[in-house]
């Protein structure tokens, strides 16, 4: 009986796979496939990708950032040849573009984690796997032809730290990515409202209310529980060798917080280059570069964690010209959704920048196909802006290409 509902379920994941990859002809831009991730996506999983913390000023502030920055090209320069390929932490990247650590990616797609590392190699880039995912971290590497990341998060405490950057290690991750800015969880209140929690833990009468939104979404369904349904959380070994439940996570991570003196440990046990992300401002960007970090990511979670911090861009512009004098890179994320924002992003002094839901939406609206038509977009539409700039490489875009950000 399980067999047979086994092989259905394979065969209405098939089916998904070749009809949502068709309808990725249409989606011309990050805002296209975010409209199909909504679609496939019910709202109770997909809020925890869309959403913010508490108004979600700072996460729409992230956005409006970089659309209310404007170009200023230089025309009459010959741009025939563009050269987008770079190095970050030591790896080798075809374009400026990470995908940067995103939590449970596997509620999207059957082992999501593993398909999107697969797309960003393919794609010749580098994919930062989380701790918070579905799919066992080597597993994960072994999925992608290219260097990945592991971003560390202290749940579980300092052992269980301690075994996941082993593994780490020993499955080949380039670099270890620390995330700062969690001292606590964000307050989600989308998540609140549309009752998550009682999804996940509540009885079999609370889980019924849900019953009319999944089967709007038969599609998400049948893929959710052809990989098994709910996940765990293997990359987090309890003491016993057993995975953290996925009920267990918000409890967990109110006690990981990290501090500046966790460095010393953590670099012990880590031995590679190490970054640091969550940086907001240029006090903490100096003590990573004290602490000898190779990379900072000035990020603010996408807006996930403290609302009403500056957007990244701003705090980018602030950051950048400090740490010019200094042996760290400087990379950022939060809000880029087209090929211009990344040029901005460049041009006010980042390396490169990581992406977290412009991904995570070409995942969950066509899988595999899906990372790899987002990666597309963003890249063909940096080429298109550099061309239009007068750019020919990534080190020619600078702050003379960017107007600072007007409310217009
Ligand atoms: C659904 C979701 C889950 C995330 N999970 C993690 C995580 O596990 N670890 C982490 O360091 N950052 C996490 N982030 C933050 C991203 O790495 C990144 O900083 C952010 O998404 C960038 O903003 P953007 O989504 O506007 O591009 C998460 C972001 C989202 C949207």
């Amino acid at each position: 009986m399980n067999s047979i509902l086994q092989t259905l379920l394979g065969l209405c994941h098939a089916s998904t796979i070749r009809r949502w990859s068709a309808r990725l002809e249409k989606c011309f831009t990050i805002s296209d496939l975010e409209r199909l991730f909504e679609r496939r996506i019910p709202p109770v999983v997909g809020d925890y990708f869309l959403g913010g913390a508490s108004d979600e000023r700072t996460m729409r502030d992230n956005v409006a950032a970089f659309e209310q920055a404007r170009f200023v090209p230089q025309y009459g320069v010959r741009s025939d040849s563009i050269e987008m390929a770079t190095t970050v932490a030591g790896t080798p990247i075809r374009m400026p573009i990470i995908a940067g650590p995103i939590g449970s990616l596997r509620t999207l797609w059957p082992q999501g984690e593993a398909v999107a590392a697969k797309a960003c190699g393919e794609a010749g880039t580098i994919c930062a796997l989380s701790t918070l995912t579905g799919t066992r971290l080597e597993e994960v590497k072994a999925a992608s032809p290219h260097d990945c990341w592991f971003q560390l998060y202290l749940v579980g405490g300092k052992e269980v730290a301690v075994k996941a950057i082993e593994r780490a290690q020993q499955a080949g991750y380039s670099a270890l990515v620390l995330t700062i800015d969690t001292p606590v969880a964000g307050l989600r209140y989308r998540d609140k409202r549309n009752g998550s929690a009682e999804a996940i833990n509540g009885g079999i009468f609370q889980k019924l209310m849900f019953a009319p939104q999944m089967m709007r979404h038969l599609s998400w369904l049948t893929s959710f529980y052809h990989d098994g349904g709910l996940m765990d959380f293997p990359n987090i070994e309890l003491p016993g060798g057993e995975p953290m439940p996925y009920a267990d996570i918000g409890n967990q991570l109110q006690q990981s917080a990290v501090t500046w003196d966790d460095l010393d440990w953590i670099r012990e046990v880590w031995q590679g280059p190490l970054i640091i992300k969550g940086v907001h401002a240029v006090h903490d960007a100096l003590k990573a570069a004290d602490a000898g970090a190779t990379a900072i990511v000035i990020s603010n979670h996408g807006g996930r964690q403290l609302d009403r911090v500056l957007p990244t861009l701003e705090m980018l512009r602030e950051i950048a010209p400090r740490m010019k004098d200094r042996q760290i890179e400087v990379l950022m994320d939060g809000g880029i959704r087209s090929g211009g924002d990344v040029a901005i992003a460049l041009a006010t002094g980042a390396k490169a920048v990581l992406i977290g839901r412009a991904y995570a939406f070409g995942l969950g609206a066509a899988g595999e196909a899906g990372v790899r038509a987002a990666l597309s977009i963003l890249t063909a539409e940096l080429e298109h802006t550099m061309r239009q700039l007068g750019c020919q490489k990534l080190e020619d875009l600078n702050e003379s290409h960017v107007l600072p950000c007007r409310p217009w």
